[in-house]
């Protein structure tokens, strides 16, 4: 603030000494050089100073919003994680992948630039009304007559291409998701030669963007100018008022000059309100949504204490469990009963669609169930110590999902402490071994995203490796073998033979494991227990297990 005051000093030296001695004659730089050198100095060293300045301020206030930001999504991550799959089946990836990442950014730029240069603007502002003041009154009331249209303008132009940029945001989204599920299901589109259908519908979201982008472009061709003008106006205001107020003696030249950087020092951070309160209200919008997700409460959380299901002997029961999925209403289970004692084999088989996959779910508390009590050691589920209660549990879900990481990381999963002997052992015995060394990397080969770079069936074995090295006390298969040709499947199932000696298992299965004796089988049809008993019962009564075993006995004899 200091600046224009020492430039309004010199200017009026200067014009003092010009008057009194003509600038050209001989000698004037000799006398007053020394003079005018030290007002630049000055001049410089404010500068400097107020620079100085700056550095402190962008490196508080845009720090601490980088530091906020940072722990804002961190704390996103980690809740998202704690909710239930229900949560997830409701909300899309996009939406919640937007939220962690775009909205985020946008409560930071309020929090870092715009708490930085509304602090600018309202010391800036005060300081220089001051110093106007107290220099002309009246010179300050035409300077800052302008100023008030240029800020409601900006905004006005501010908030249309904050629309127009949302919608932009909002068609680049439709861009991505188009090219994702392309690419993702690339196999798909290429053998029903559909790659016309969807470059075609790819160029008209494109075009679309294409057009939107321009119509913005136009209103920022508008809006530049404008400024421009505004602020022009301004200066040309005090320039004709000054102008004629110096020519009355009522101010001096250098008054005027001091006048013309106040209102260049006022511009910017009034052009900077509209900005701001365009910002202002993003990033409220912005924190309603991130906040949305926030107060979002898991329904399945743990009440028990640390420790309290360490071994699990591995009994369970069911009793009258019936469940609706909150998303679809579907009733997947309808007072379902049963027991299995610790060390059972127990089989589910079924239509499809039949409830069996909803039981897993139900068991490791993926979902709550409806009504009805599941109890584990004759303990109610909703008792034991969740985080626990999962580690003991083996389960092999029927679409097996590996991550992006080498094959040797992905058996690990199951078990963080297993030395490299460990993963070995248990690939073999999933007999994925020999698949393994024949990788270009063996263990250490990466599986591409989703675990792309697998067959189905390689998949499925690497994801009972990863279940086994757990050392479950229970067992969950979800059709786990449903990849595999008949001799994996039973050198498979003669591993299983063993190795689920103590442990209780349920197998969900569509096809009758001869190899592998089932100490209690049910039959499930639409949510309902149709059939229930060993082999030797359900051959009796001539039902859906039956049939089926007699037309899988047919085709293997074919
Ligand atoms: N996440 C979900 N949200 C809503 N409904 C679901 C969900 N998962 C399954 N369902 C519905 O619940 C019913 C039972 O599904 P479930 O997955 O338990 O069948 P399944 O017996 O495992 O079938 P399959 O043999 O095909 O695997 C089905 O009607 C299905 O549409
Ligand atoms: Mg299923």
């Amino acid at each position: 603030m200091l600046i224009p005051k020492i430039i309004r000093e010199s200017l009026d030296f200067i014009f003092e000494k010009v008057e009194t001695k003509s600038a050209d004659s001989a000698g004037f730089s000799d006398i007053y050089g020394s003079d005018i050198l030290w007002f630049s100095f000055k001049v410089m060293g404010f500068a400097l100073i107020s620079g100085l300045f700056l550095y402190f301020t962008r490196q508080t206030l845009i720090v601490m919003s980088r530091l906020i930001e940072y722990d804002l999504r961190k704390d996103i991550f980690a809740h998202y994680e704690k909710l239930d799959t229900a949560f997830f089946k409701v909300n899309k990836t996009g939406d919640l992948m937007s939220r962690v990442s775009e909205d985020v950014n946008k409560v930071r730029m309020y929090l870092g630039p715009v708490l930085l240069y509304s602090s600018n603007l309202i010391f800036t502002f005060f300081l220089v009304i001051f110093s106007m003041l107290a220099v002309s009154p009246k010179l300050s009331m035409y300077t800052l007559l302008p100023l008030p249209f240029l800020s409601v303008s900006i905004y006005y132009v501010s908030s249309i291409i904050n629309k127009k940029s949302t919608i932009i945001q909002q068609q680049l989204a439709k861009i991505n998701s188009v090219a994702q599920e392309v690419f993702s299901g690339i196999r798909v589109v290429k053998s029903y030669v559909k790659e016309d259908k969807f470059t075609q519908h790819f160029e008209e979201e494109c075009e679309e963007y294409k057009n939107k982008n321009i119509s913005l472009a136009k209103v920022n061709a508008y809006f530049y100018p404008l400024m421009i003008l505004l602020i022009s106006l301004s200066t040309l205001l005090t320039i004709y008022v000054g102008g004629g107020m110096v020519m009355a003696g009522e101010i001096s030249a250098g008054t005027l000059a001091e006048f013309v950087i106040y209102v260049n020092i006022l511009t910017w951070p009034f052009t900077a309100i509209g900005w701001m309160v365009s910002i202002i209200q993003e990033a409220e919008a912005s924190q309603k949504r991130i906040n949305e997700f926030l107060e979002v409460e898991p329904q399945i959380y743990n009440t028990a204490e640390e420790g309290s299901t360490n071994i699990l002997e591995g009994s369970i029961e069911f009793e009258d469990v019936s469940f609706v999925y909150p998303d679809t209403n579907i009733k997947a289970l309808d007072k379902v009963n049963f027991t299995i004692q610790s060390g059972e084999k127990f089989a589910i088989i079924g239509k499809t669609a039949s409830g069996k996959t909803t039981v897993a779910d139900l068991l490791l508390r993926l979902y709550e169930a409806t009504d009805g009590v599941i109890k584990i050691d004759g303990k109610d589920i909703r008792e034991h110590h969740l985080g626990e209660l999962r580690n003991k549990i083996g389960y092999v879900p029927q679409d097996s999902f590996l991550f992006s990481d080498s094959v040797s990381n992905n058996i690990r999963f199951g078990n963080a402490d297993a030395t490299q002997e460990d993963i070995e052992h248990f690939a073999k015995q999933a007999s994925v071994h020999e698949d393994i060394l024949n990788f270009p990397e063996g263990y250490e080969t990466r599986i591409g995203e989703r675990g792309v770079t697998l067959s189905g069936g390689q998949k499925q074995r690497v994801s009972i490796s990863r279940a086994f090295i757990k050392n479950p006390d229970i067992v969950i298969l979800d059709d786990c073998l449903s990849a595999v040709d008949a001799n994996t499947e039973n050198a498979i199932l003669s591993y299983l033979d063993t190795a689920l000696k103590g442990k209780t298992a349920i197998i969900i299965t569509h096809r009758f494991y001869n190899l592998l004796s089932f100490d209690k089988i049910i039959v499930l049809d639409e949510g309902k227990i149709a059939e229930m008993g060993t082999h030797e019962e359900l051959m009796k009564i001539k039902g859906f297990y039956s049939e089926q075993y007699q037309n899988q006995l047919v085709d293997s004899h074919n």
